[in-house]
């Protein structure tokens, strides 16, 4: 029985369901070179901003048994770096995807103005409304008048297709609240979720925090975010139109978890902590296990299962 992985993203036919999370080992142009030689469908970059990053102080990512703690700090090489590595990554047959962060909305605007410029511009951006490691700097998707202020302008001049990477929202009111927002705008996709913002981690033996920036707080990955992750990717998926897809991250270690997130209605599905962990093998691993979870179960495309979760 031959299993379907194939996904469709931004207009992008897939040949599977799975990329890399913007995050790790996507700052460079060869580790970009990398993603795009292996199992994944789509490169997704580091987020960028308008000048180059060095980013904050170490240690600023852990590893821990229950998943990761970040508090990196944006360090990149700047948009024009990422727009140069469009033109060499277009031999492969998968999109890349920019991920934007600009510091400010006049440098978002600026950035998706010059990205659109191009000649040979990125497939998509993914504009990132949620990076929770800058000092002083709230998430922005967490801002309900910042984000429409900011979508309004980009949709009126912005043609190529763009997602947006949102934080995780814990209520239902927020949900429905974002949510409408974000079905009066044309989306591609909206990718659910980023870090769990701030939580803190500890090391015991030496009482102290486990990284150094913002007195110990950050962005929390790995596994301990599914269960909020999938929350998120399916009320998002049930509140918002057909048309713009739903991304899932968060958590996804193993061929299960990906199998979650499609089940709660992701098209696709990122990784991050794991791809951190496991480089760019993970992505045939994962393939691996979701196509024979999906034989066990009599299943031969994601469709016969997306969005198909049942509440007991
Ligand atoms: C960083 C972390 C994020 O979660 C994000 O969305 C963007 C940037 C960082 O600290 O580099």
């Amino acid at each position: 029985m031959k299993i379907d992985l194939s996904a469709r993203v931004a207009g992008f036919a897939l040949r599977s369901c799975l990329m890399n999370a913007s995050g790790p080992w996507c700052s460079r142009a060869a580790e970009l070179q990398a993603i795009a030689a292996s199992a994944s469908a789509a490169i997704v970059s580091k987020s960028c901003t308008l000048r180059a990053r060095v980013g904050n102080e170490s240690p600023r990512y852990m590893d821990t048994d229950w998943g990761s703690i970040n508090a990196m700090g944006l360090p990149n090489e700047g948009w024009r770096y990422y727009a140069d590595c469009a033109g060499a990554l277009k031999g492969y047959e998968k999109p890349f995807f920019i991920s934007v962060s600009g510091m400010t909305r006049e440098d978002n605007l600026y950035i998706l103005g010059q990205l659109q410029a191009q000649i040979v511009p990125p497939s998509a951006v993914e504009l990132n409304l949620s990076c929770p490691n800058l000092v002083g700097k709230p998430q922005t998707a967490y801002d309900e008048e910042q984000t429409r202020r900011l979508l309004d302008e980009v949709f009126s001049f912005f043609r190529l297709p763009l997602g947006v990477k949102l934080p995780p929202y814990f209520d239902p009111v927020h949900f429905d609240r974002m949510a409408r927002l974000l079905a009066a705008y044309p989306l591609a996709f909206v990718t659910c979720i980023n870090s769990i913002g701030n939580g803190l981690a500890i090391n015991i033996e030496e009482e102290t925090t486990l990284i150094r920036p913002k007195d110990g707080l950050g962005g929390l990955g790995g596994a301990i975010i599914k269960p909020t992750a999938l929350a998120n990717v399916r009320e998002f998926r049930r509140r918002l139109p057909e048309n713009i897809a739903v991304i899932g991250c968060g958590g996804v270690q193993t061929g299960r978890d990906a199998f979650e997130h499609i089940l709660c209605g992701a098209e696709s599905v990122q990784v991050g902590t794991q791809f951190y962990r496991e480089r760019e093998g993970c992505f045939e691993r994962i393939e691996r296990e979701l196509a024979e979870l999906m034989h066990t179960k009599g299943y031969t495309s994601l469709a016969d299962f997306r969005g198909k979760l049942r509440t007991i």
